[in-house]
């Protein structure tokens, strides 16, 4: 059995991230889990709060991705960046020092995203590469950009659109290689 754990970047209830996150976990083989997890109970980033203990929220999520094969991230793009709710979220994840390397370390990874606008979150993944070499993450090297989000995914959040649906298919399918390669 591979278990996945899935995050979104965004906490918005209609988020097209979350409904492509949620389709995604519907399409993993049968050995497979695509866990959703979130990060809505994080708070801010505070070394003061952080030197009293990590929160639960936290120390939860760190455990279940160290325990995990493989991580997926479907996150928007905000200001042709990462959004901040996620980089917190990360960051708080990869604290205190040294447990960025227990737990994104040779973790495979996966950054999806979409987009109402053309771009499809292309520059919020590229934004994302950085924080994920810094924490020496698996990177898997495929891209997936969905562009128009309003116009394949409804207000149900359901990908209602064929050809994303088929890229998003082959995206969770080539990742689920790619971990599985790792586990042997
Ligand atoms: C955005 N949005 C956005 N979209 C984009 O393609 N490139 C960008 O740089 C930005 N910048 C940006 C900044 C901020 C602060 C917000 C709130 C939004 C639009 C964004 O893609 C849109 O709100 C998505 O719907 C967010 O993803 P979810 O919540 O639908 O998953």
């Amino acid at each position: 059995m591979l278990t996945l754990i899935g995050l979104s970047g965004s906490l918005r209830r209609g988020s097209f991230n979350s409904a492509v996150l949620r389709t995604a976990a519907t399409m993993v083989p049968a050995d497979c889990e695509l866990r959703i997890e979130s990060i809505a109970e994080f708070p801010l980033y505070n070394g003061d709060v952080e030197a009293e203990g990590l929160p639960a929220p936290v120390m939860r999520l760190k455990e279940l991705i160290v325990a995990a094969d493989g991580l997926l991230l479907v996150s928007p793009e905000y200001n042709y960046s990462v959004p901040g709710v996620a980089k917190n979220a990360i960051d708080w994840l990869s604290r205190p020092s040294g447990e960025g390397a227990r737990v994104f370390g040779r973790k495979p990874l996966a950054i999806a995203g979409a987009s109402p606008g053309g771009f499809g979150t292309v520059r919020g993944q590229s934004a994302w590469l950085p924080v994920f070499r810094a924490l020496g993450a698996d990177l898997y090297p495929r891209e997936l950009l969905i562009s128009r989000a309003a116009s394949v995914i409804d207000a149900q959040g359901q990908v209602i659109d064929a050809t994303t649906r088929e890229n998003l298919a082959a995206f969770v399918a080539g990742f689920v290689d790619h971990v599985r390669a790792r586990k042997r």
